[in-house]
């Protein structure tokens, strides 16, 4: 069972300025909700109860939504609007959320690597926000998907799907060895291949079930792409000497970390969920 996700939202979301300049990228609303919340809605959906961020300087707005707003409560109770902090209410009500800083940039296998007393010695997941993903109608999220096979499986997973080929500098890029339809034991993974360097065209998307094993590995992995150290290079050394999983989950996923794909996303959710009173 995986009790606990990691979210790390250490990052400065250039792309977004000037409306990041004072506010995080994961408290961007899709629609009334912010990107984070979804992650970790869809991280509880799996089972999991305990969240921790690796944050940096300027995301404090994540930890006080994650907090109880008493004047806010107090100022809307009784009125029709109590019910919009509904959702939010129950997550902080069933959960706990632990915060961390990152205090250097150096890379995602560093930033997760600084989660490590946060996740402590079971198999954890990671969720980056920036990948927003759905599920098809009536069916469980990417994250639950997941978590049932690392029941199968109990090893390391990260979900992935097919990309153009000139997308796979944007990826982490796996090539593996099919054990079901949708499901590879991985042989290879590059951290942002160009095309002709790409193993395959199945990228590496914002889902993880790490064993703990890899903070370890992470500690001994040298700086790789654009000179950080990369969990890509992490799981590549977790999948020779035993064994890591890709998934080519069920569902939907938008690149919130770009404008194309937040619009998007932001279309989706008013359609499709927002509209339909959810
Ligand atoms: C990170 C990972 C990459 C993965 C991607 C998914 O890159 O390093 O392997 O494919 O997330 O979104 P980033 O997007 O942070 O540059």
């Amino acid at each position: 069972m995986i009790r606990k996700c990691l979210f790390p939202v250490a990052g400065y979301g250039t792309r977004f300025l000037p409306a990041t300049k004072a506010m995080p990228k994961e408290i961007l609303p899709v629609v009334n909700k912010p990107l984070v919340q979804y992650g970790v809605e869809e991280a509880a959906e799996a089972g999991i109860s305990e969240f921790g961020f690796v944050t940096g300087r300027g995301k404090r707005a994540i930890e006080d939504h994650f907090d109880i707003s008493y004047e806010l409560e107090h100022q809307i109770a009784g009125s029709g609007k109590e019910n919009l902090l509904t959702s939010i209410r129950d997550l902080i009500d069933h959960n706990t959320f632990s915060f961390t800083r990152q205090n250097e940039m150096k890379g995602l296998g560093h930033a997760i690597w600084t989660g490590r007393n946060l996740m402590g010695d079971n198999a954890f997941a990671v969720i980056l926000a920036d990948d927003f993903c759905v599920p098809e109608p009536g069916d469980i999220g990417v994250l639950a998907q997941m978590a049932e096979l690392y029941k199968q499986f109990r090893c390391s997973i990260v979900a992935i799907e097919e990309v153009p080929e000139d997308e796979t500098h944007k990826y982490g890029v796996i090539a593996g060895e099919t054990l079901k339809d949708g499901l590879y034991r991985i042989t290879d993974m590059v951290e942002k291949p160009a095309p002709e360097n790409a193993p395959s065209n199945l990228a590496i998307i914002g889902r993880y079930i790490l064993t703990p094993d890899i903070f370890e590995i992470i500690e001994n992995t040298e700086p790789g792409k654009n000179g950080e150290v990369q969990i890509t290079d992490a799981l590549l050394q977790q999948a020779q000497s035993g064994m890591v999983l890709a998934y080519k989950f069920r569902g939907r996923r938008f690149d919130c970390g770009s404008i194309d794909g937040f619009v998007q996303a932001t279309n989706y959710v008013y359609e499709n969920i927002y509209k339909n009173g959810e």
